[in-house]
């Protein structure tokens, strides 16, 4: 059984998150999904709109993961790769080359990001919506 690991905040949870979980489940049968505490956020500057919890309720639910675990620091991965059996480490190519360094203790696949959806962008259309005119 081949194990899929990947991090991220997956906040505002939208199409593109859920194509890559699809894409993980066909590199292998086992899908974890590390989601970004809110405290780790902090760290790094960020705060998502959707707290933890609710990040981790919403991804639960689906039925291409497997196994959610907290990420709550960068030094974690080679400890969760090893603890967990990984074999396939996945980041959206917005990473690439980014997590090269894991190439020692399994696959390392950046798989092409889902066009013309982001959190960033979701937050922006609601900060400025497009005026519809009917004229
Ligand atoms: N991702 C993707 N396709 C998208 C958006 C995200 O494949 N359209 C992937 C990213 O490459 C990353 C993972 O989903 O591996 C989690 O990304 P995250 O940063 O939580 O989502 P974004 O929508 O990119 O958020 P932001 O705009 O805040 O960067």
């Amino acid at each position: 059984m081949k194990t899929v690991i990947t991090y991220g905040t997956f906040d505002m949870f939208h199409v593109g998150h859920l194509r890559l979980f699809k894409r993980m489940r066909e590199l292998g049968e086992r899908v974890i999904v590390a989601v970004s505490t809110d405290e780790f956020n902090a760290l790094k500057g960020k705060q998502a709109v959707i707290p933890y919890e609710e990040r981790y309720e919403i991804i639960a639910a689906l039925k291409c993961v497997d196994l959610i675990i907290p990420e709550t620091c960068w030094e974690q991965k080679v400890i969760d790769i090893r603890e967990y059996d990984v074999d396939v480490f996945v980041m959206g190519s917005d990473w690439s080359g980014k997590f090269d360094f894991l190439l020692p203790y399994c696959r390392v696949v950046y798989l092409p990001r889902t066009l013309d959806i982001s959190t960033s962008s979701l937050k922006e259309s609601i900060r400025s919506p497009r005026v519809a005119f009917n004229v």
